[in-house]
């Protein structure tokens, strides 16, 4: 029997606590809470949320375990407050049958650092012919409920709809990444601008937002769940906005890169920026930002692509597509979305509620942790600290400011687009089902 006190904890940002872990549960919660034994940790002014979860992270294994491994992602989605990433399908071999998938959910269950969910493939190999075996992932041990062919879209619309049939019978999500390939053929970057002036091939908004105004009419046509990946452009909310008003079953994340970063970033043809669906411009950060708060775009994901140098360091057309996330996620998320005042003192101090366009603590929990989980199905995760719940959880320093360095994250890859910029909010400790897997900042297995 294992027992930890987090002194002085404050739970969403609220007045200071303290919370009793006892076997893998929060057995108490109250000031002065206490347990024979219990290991303490010093809490004093953390705030406490329930564990980070991932709709959207790419580990890589099988098949690229020179950029990642099950492991090392699993190691820095713990560091970065994560108690349950799910793990995208484009592996190698794809994970489009039962086997596949539970390789990925045991590798996961090894490391023992975070909860790994897999997705399963729409298609057979990602190639957008024919269905995958829903079913037997569904049924697998690895009891898949999320399906995409994430880095490629499903574009045939008759395919689209079949797997949305296919998985309406067991309240599956279909989750698309959303691109016309016929109108980003050869496409670098976010068409406009920047794409002119630098002379890459466009990815224009309108492939994204094509393929999502079809999708949800889809979705409301079979009466299934459709979740978007990666939104990324302002029309893409008003989509949305209009889906959800009609009471369409769709759900959306947006990345931390798309809240933060725009196009005008390649400007020196760095590839670190280099990621789909592209950087967009400053308008359409200012919607998403807006969405998010409002609830339009419902999670945040982090899309965590890791590459290799080899593939990420070249020419820009020649590199590979993405970045590394999970390290770096909460810190862009506070920087974008908290309110700044909620950064120091209690929230119940801060006069005059939340900034407009802004989160409170709660807001944060709500967008990186509760909701991806009710979207993923992960019961044990996503619940506020309260007695009875599982523990998964993670307790964040508001007030540190951290300068990322790429060198220094747990990923096999280096390819972060926030190197040397500084943010707000340092992961002090994980705990995943009680035990800790980040204590003072560092990974415990
Ligand atoms: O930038 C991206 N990288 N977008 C995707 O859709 C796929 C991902 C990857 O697998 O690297
Ligand atoms: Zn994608």
């Amino acid at each position: 029997m294992s027992s930890f006190v987090l002194a002085g904890a404050r739970i969403l940002g609220a007045e200071k606590t303290d919370i009793v872990i006892t076997d893998g549960v929060v057995a108490e919660v109250g000031p002065g809470a206490s347990a024979p034994g219990a290991t303490r940790i010093d809490a004093d002014g953390l705030v406490a949320l329930p564990g980070l979860v991932d709709l959207h992270t790419h580990l890589r294994e099988p098949g690229r375990e020179d950029a990642e491994t099950v492991e090392s992602g699993s190691r820095a989605a713990a560091l970065g407050g994560y108690t349950a990433v799910c793990a995208m399908a484009n592996t190698d071999p794809v994970a489009d049958t039962a086997g596949v998938v539970e390789q990925v959910y045991r590798l996961g269950r090894d490391a023992g650092l975070v909860h790994v969910q897999p997705i399963g493939a729409v298609t057979v190999g990602l190639a957008g012919e024919r269905l995958a075996e829903l079913g037997a992932m569904a049924d697998s041990a690895a009891a898949v409920r999320i399906f995409s062919d994430d880095g490629h879209c499903v574009s045939d619309p008759r395919l689209m709809r079949r797997a949305l049939e296919y998985v309406k019978a067991f309240d599956g999500v279909i989750a698309q990444h959303a691109e016309e390939p016929r109108l980003t053929a050869g496409a670098q970057l976010h068409e406009g601008e920047w794409s002119a002036r630098l002379g890459l091939t466009g990815w224009p908004a309108v492939a994204e937002e094509a393929i999502i105004a079809r999708d949800v009419l889809l979705a409301e046509h079979v009466g299934a769940r459709l979740h978007i990946c990666h939104v990324s452009t302002a029309g893409s909310v008003e989509i949305l906005r209009w889906a959800k008003a009609r009471g369409i079953r769709v759900t959306a994340e947006v990345t931390p890169h798309h809240l933060l970063l725009t196009d005008a970033l390649a400007r020196d043809y760095d590839p670190v920026f280099k990621v789909n669906p592209p950087l967009r411009t400053d308008a359409d950060v200012a919607a998403l930002r807006a969405a998010l708060a409002e609830g339009v775009v419902d999670v945040v994901a982090t899309d965590h692509a890791p590459h290799t140098v080899e593939d990420k360091e070249c020419e820009w057309p020649y590199a590979r597509p993405g970045m590394l996330g999970l390290q770096t996620a909460l810190p862009v998320v506070l920087h974008t979305m908290l309110d700044p005042a909620r950064l120091d003192g209690p929230g119940a101090e801060t006069p005059g509620g939340t900034e407009a366009g802004r989160l409170d603590w709660d807001g944060v929990a709500e967008r990186t942790s509760r909701r991806p989980a009710r979207i993923a199905g992960l019961a044990e995760h996503g619940l506020d600290p309260a007695p009875g719940v599982p523990a998964n959880l993670t307790l964040v320093d508001p007030a540190a400011r951290v300068t990322v360095d790429g060198g220094e994250l747990a990923s096999r890859s280096r390819n972060t687009p926030y190197a040397g910029r500084t943010l707000p909010g340092r992961v002090v400790a994980t705990f995943l089902a009680g035990t800790p897997t980040v204590l003072d900042g560092k990974a415990q297995l």
